[in-house]
């Protein structure tokens, strides 16, 4: 059959290949380290699957309104009340199954072929293949590391063009673990306010921030800049909910319509027993939160200092996500048994080859220099994969 062409534009998601890569060498019995998955290591907290079980029970197992339950909706509006001091009303919130979709039906909500989307790069991958997804056109904005990963304002307004949509932000960042401050958000929404742009603002690391930095929702910054945002959001990585697929997105009463539209005509509501899980999480999730965060920070100072002992290999401190994103341009050029070590993509071949380590090379997220490790993972899965991946780096010729 002839596909659309749409689909050859895109790719299957680079860094859930790599973990099932990972997860299939580890049932044939190699002993792999993966550090490439993007997700926390803990389980669900167990007011939230009391909840779930609960709902099981009672029977709350059909369908829901499309754009989820009142109750789930109000404890979202509730939730951003209180952290951002911006009232969203039931309407201007939708739920759908993770944050990935709530991007995926606002790209369909307004893009169109000639519309171009500023992506600041490195980026999260799913951003530019949604993009193309939806006919509309990827313009990555390189950001640095002198910059700390967050996007130069001059940079910006001279990447935009009268067509120009939106604007993504994505703070705390994966893959670079960026935060953006007060001031730079600021002088982004005075740009965005002056172009007419939106802003799509993915704020699903927010609560894993490190070194007493503040997570800032651009929203949060006043009703002109909350009237072009839609803030992306949703409970996988703050309390472990990977696997239940719930997000949302809060934003201008229009856009979420029109996204409600989409849902309704496309999945329908996201599942129920998970939407009831939410509702707990977000009322009860706080505790659980913390400590995970409090353990993730210590991994993070563990993984950047022993990245930071490797020769050719530099590495920035994240502020938030866990992931760590190291440059590895001190490496290329060197020699494993392979042939040369040209790119991150053969540096991670290389690494998942030799010494059973998983990492996601850069490519995927627009950078040519580093490679992302995650360290949702045990403090013995890193000190082991970091062991390994030391020995292997100094076994490349130089
Ligand atoms: C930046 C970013 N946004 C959105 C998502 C999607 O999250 P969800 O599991 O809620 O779909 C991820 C997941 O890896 C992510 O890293």
């Amino acid at each position: 059959m002839k596909l659309a062409a749409r689909v050859s534009h895109i790719t299957p998601s680079p860094t859930l290949a790599m973990t099932a890569t990972a997860k299939a060498m580890a049932a044939q019995g190699i002993d792999v380290v993966d550090f490439s998955s993007g997700e926390p290591d803990f389980d669900t907290p167990e007011p939230v699957k009391a909840a779930a079980e609960a709902a099981i029970r009672a029977g709350f197992t059909k369908y829901t309104p499309s754009s989820g339950i009142d109750e789930l909706r109000q404890a979202i509006s509730d939730k951003l009340h209180r952290d951002m001091g911006v009232r969203y009303e039931k309407s201007q919130i939708l739920v759908s199954c993770g944050a990935k979709h709530s991007l995926y039906n606002l790209a369909q909500a307004c893009l169109e072929a000639g519309d171009e989307v500023i992506i600041p790069a490195p980026y999260w991958v799913s951003y530019v293949d949604q993009v193309l997804l939806n006919d509309a056109t990827p313009i990555p904005l390189p950001t640095s590391e002198e910059n700390g990963f967050t996007i130069n304002v001059d940079e910006l307004q001279r990447a935009i063009t009268t067509r120009t949509k939106a604007i993504v932000i994505n703070s705390p960042c994966n893959p670079t673990g960026a935060t953006y401050d007060r001031t730079t958000l600021q002088s982004i929404a005075e740009v965005a306010i002056r172009h007419g742009l939106f802003i799509i603002s993915d704020e699903i690391y927010e609560k894993i921030v490190y070194d007493g930095v503040p997570h800032i929702s651009i929203a949060s910054l006043g009703p002109e800049v909350a009237a072009r945002t839609v803030v992306i959001n949703g409970v996988s990585k703050a309390y472990a909910m990977t696997g239940w697929r719930i997000g949302y997105a809060a934003g201008p009463k229009d856009v979420l319509m029109a996204m409600a539209n989409i849902q309704s005509q496309s999945t329908s509501n996201p599942c129920s027993i998970a939407q009831k899980a939410a509702v707990a999480a977000l009322q009860l999730g706080e505790p659980f939160t913390s400590q995970m965060v409090a353990e993730f920070n210590r991994r993070r100072q563990v993984m950047v200092e022993r990245l930071n002992h490797i020769p050719g290999v530099t590495c920035r401190m994240p502020t938030g996500a866990f992931y760590a994103f190291p440059n590895i341009s001190g490496l290329l050029g060197r020699r494993g048994p392979d042939g040369p070590i040209t790119s991150p993509q053969a540096l991670a071949d290389y690494l998942l080859k030799h010494a059973h380590v998983a990492v996601v090379p850069g490519e995927p997220f627009g950078s040519h220099h580093h490679i992302r490790l995650s360290y949702a993972t045990s403090m013995e899965a890193i000190h082991r994969g970091l062991d390994r991946l030391a020995e292997a780096v100094a076994q490349l010729q130089t």
